[in-house]
């Protein structure tokens, strides 16, 4: 029954909502299609992170009110950080809302929708024990794209004062490693060449006696799995046997996301950060010293409440010194519930400034780093058609878009290419 049964997913925030959309489309049984009139049910899987999110996601729901005048059967769900955060706030506020689910009871998912179908409303927002994904039914053996995400870890233990994850996503919890090395091999039998292992804090990954690096040299050993990658990681989860990977396993692509959020010390301990500057700067020069062309990208948040001037400038200089391949930077908003939302904040104008100011260097050190390419070959997954026919756009292993001449038939194939052209988001090239 389920089978001719059609769900829309609308997926808002990180890598890791992206993942979750593709596990619930499965546990549905459900066939996903892409426009929400032609749906049975309606799923949007939320993000908590940014400004407002909450209010946004009642005001699509107010929006998406209007299909179920058109059809009646019509179920609506919500997912994800925000239904965590707001619970049954949402099934009192929006009354055409069906299904309230957590992002720790998506394994919940089966009998909540046969609740839903025999006309009740299902809520969700435990943070049970066991892996989420355990009982989640797995899809037929399609092929998958050339590149996929693996979650291994949720939830967040640091507590930064500025952050809803730890209360949305609830304490760290990593799975187990047999079940993540299955996972893998499945995926490499669909077609993946690249897995990027995903995780709010990737890198504090500790399951028994496993930790991420000790999963890497595993997963490193599958046949036909090319390329490892990971996100996000904390500073202070930067161990020893991790640097070392980075230095002598070849599949781990050199590129790695590690936010710093500010390059001033009293902001970083305001933050609770729990790491200076200068111990961050000392640890990249860890890891370059393995892998000296390694791609660094980072988060940025100006006008954290108590930022000075010179808090700021301190950020620039960081900035100056690590010359980021890519970065991604905020202006500080109050998430309530979180230990900064209630302090002094910075006026709204010297945010905007402060931002630009940041922005502008980021992009000229991005744009510097895109053109240091030119000139070189080197290895591309090719993933999906580009823009123009007879195109191709893969990846290269410092995460870039490379738009090349190829076939379609080449998706999946890792090929030589020298770099001919540069662009602030792209490169173009050629097979050699
Ligand atoms: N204000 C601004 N930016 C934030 N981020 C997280 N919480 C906030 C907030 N309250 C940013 C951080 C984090 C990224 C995912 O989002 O930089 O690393
Ligand atoms: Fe949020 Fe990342 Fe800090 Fe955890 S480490 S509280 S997810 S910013």
């Amino acid at each position: 029954m389920a089978a001719d049964k059609k769900l829309y997913i609308k997926t808002y925030g990180c890598q890791m909502n992206v993942y979750d959309s593709e596990r619930m489309a499965d546990a549905t049984g459900y066939q996903t299609v892409d426009s929400p009139e032609a749906a049975d049910m309606i799923l949007l899987n939320t993000c908590h992170i940014r400004e407002k999110a909450a209010e946004k996601v009642y005001s699509e729901l107010g929006r998406l009110k209007q299909f179920k005048q058109a059809n009646p059967d019509l179920k609506i769900g919500v997912a994800g950080c925000v239904a965590q955060a707001e619970g049954a706030e949402i099934i009192s506020r929006q009354p055409a809302v069906d299904l309230v689910v957590g992002p720790q009871a998506y394994h919940r998912l089966p009998e909540m929708l046969a609740q839903v179908n025999a006309g009740e409303r299902a809520i969700d927002t435990d943070f049970p024990e066991e892996d989420k994904f355990d009982h989640l039914p797995r899809g037929p053996k399609a092929r998958r794209a050339p590149s996929a995400f693996l979650t291994v870890q949720e939830g967040c233990d640091k507590f930064c004062a500025f952050c809803v994850v730890p209360y949305t996503r609830g304490a760290e919890v990593s799975r187990p490693p047999a079940r993540l090395l299955a996972e893998a091999r499945d995926l490499v039998e669909r077609g993946v060449v690249e897995i990027n292992l995903l995780g709010q804090n990737v890198n504090a990954y500790l399951a028994d006696d496993w930790t991420l690096a000790r999963l890497i040299r595993e997963l490193a050993k599958i046949d036909g799995l090319a390329r490892i990658r990971y996100t996000t990681s904390h500073p202070n989860d930067m161990g020893d046997d991790l640097i070392a990977a980075h230095g002598d396993v070849e599949k781990l692509m050199p590129y790695l996301h590690l936010p710093v959020q500010s390059g001033s010390d009293s902001v970083l301990k305001a933050m609770n950060r729990r790491h200076t500057a200068r111990e961050y700067l000392e640890l990249l020069e860890r890891i370059r010293a393995v892998r000296p062309d390694i791609a660094l990208s980072g988060d940025f948040i100006v006008g954290f409440p108590g930022e000075q001037e010179a808090d700021f400038q301190a950020t620039l200089d960081l900035c100056e010194q690590v010359r980021y391949a890519a970065a991604f930077s905020f202006k500080y908003s109050a998430r309530p519930g979180t230990p900064a939302a209630d302090r002094a904040h910075v006026d709204e104008g010297v945010k905007t400034e402060r931002l630009a100011r940041l922005q502008e260097m980021l992009t000229r050190h991005q744009y510097e780093f895109q053109q240091s390419m030119v000139g070189k070959t080197m290895p591309v997954l090719l993933e999906k058609p580009g823009r123009d026919p007879g195109q191709m756009v893969g990846k290269s292993p410092y995460l870039q878009a490379v738009f090349m001449d190829a076939g379609p038939e080449m998706a999946g194939r890792i090929v030589q290419a020298s770099i001919t052209r540069s662009a602030r988001n792209s490169l173009a090239g050629e097979i050699v």
